[in-house]
């Protein structure tokens, strides 16, 4: 493979940690996720300096086609899980459970994680709240990092009835904050906010002393996530308005991720007048 014309974040920056994360987080750098789902693309993403490699389920929709979240294995996100951390050097990985593979009990949780964060995950990432705090208190107190997920999660989609933005009602946007706290106070490490009103996403960042990662979810979250293969402009169809193309005006995938991660820092996205609900 040949060299790259840049500079690669990945060759001066030391391993992002926890600690790291919680560092930026206090100093008040955004943070940047992306989804990952294989090693090609791990290199390319730490090398342009993204902090945060979420092996996401939505790989069930981005890879395998399929209309949903729902029919991902755990031994399929273990697969993607090595294969990232094969080709990553610096950034920190995030494993998504997948569906059933965590909600039958804790136990059955911390099974799940410890398969991925044996495939190399240094993160698992679950969804919803309420009856998640408990399992986040298990995990983490067993020595496993914890991002949780609330407002649209996919695994719920037909619960939800369908793709749609949540915590708009006063009642609603109350449980969520109330799931929120819940869940910082079980040891989760950061939230994931995923489609729900920019205003609420600012107001529960304030409340918490974790960061917040917004998809969705407005300019006020401590750090943003898009699927990788949204913001390269290659997923096919309608897509939500908080996804931007960023190969429109670049001229490859290096600079398309580097002018992400920028944006992302300097505040320019997500605009709440274009991308926010
Ligand atoms: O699976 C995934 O990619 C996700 C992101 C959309 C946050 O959960």
């Amino acid at each position: 493979m040949s060299s790259h014309p840049h500079d690669p974040a990945s060759t001066t920056r030391k391993p992002i940690t926890l600690h790291r994360l919680r560092e930026l987080y206090s100093s008040g750098e955004k943070l940047t996720m992306l989804t990952c789902y294989d090693a090609t693309f791990a290199r390319v993403l730490d090398e342009a300096g993204v902090e945060m490699l979420l092996v996401g389920d939505s790989l069930g929709m981005v890879l395998q086609g399929r209309s949903s979240t729902l029919p991902v294995t755990l031994d399929e996100m273990v697969y993607h899980v090595k294969s990232v951390a094969a080709g990553n050097k610096t950034a920190w990985i995030i494993g998504d459970l997948p569906f059933a593979s965590y909600q039958q009990s804790a136990e059955q949780a911390m099974q799940s994680s410890a398969a991925l964060m044996q495939a190399g995950a240094q993160m698992v990432k679950l969804e919803g709240g309420g009856w998640t705090a408990e399992t986040v208190r298990f995990l983490t107190e067993r020595g496993v990092p914890v991002c949780a997920h609330l407002g649209l999660t996919p695994q719920s989609v037909h619960a939800l009835g369908g793709y749609r933005i949540q915590g708009k009602t006063d009642e609603a946007a109350a449980t969520l904050t109330a799931h929120s706290k819940e869940l910082a106070d079980a040891g989760a490490a950061m939230i994931v906010f995923e489609l729900i009103p920019s205003t609420l996403a600012a107001e529960i960042t304030r409340l918490l002393p974790i960061p917040t990662i917004g998809i969705g979810a407005g300019v006020d979250c401590s750090g943003q996530v898009l699927v990788l293969h949204d913001m390269l402009g290659i997923t096919r169809g309608k897509l939500p308005r908080f996804v931007k193309n960023f190969m429109q005006g670049y001229t490859g995938i290096d600079e398309a991720i580097s002018a992400y991660v920028a944006e992302v820092k300097t505040l320019s996205f997500p605009d709440n007048a274009i991308h926010g609900y």
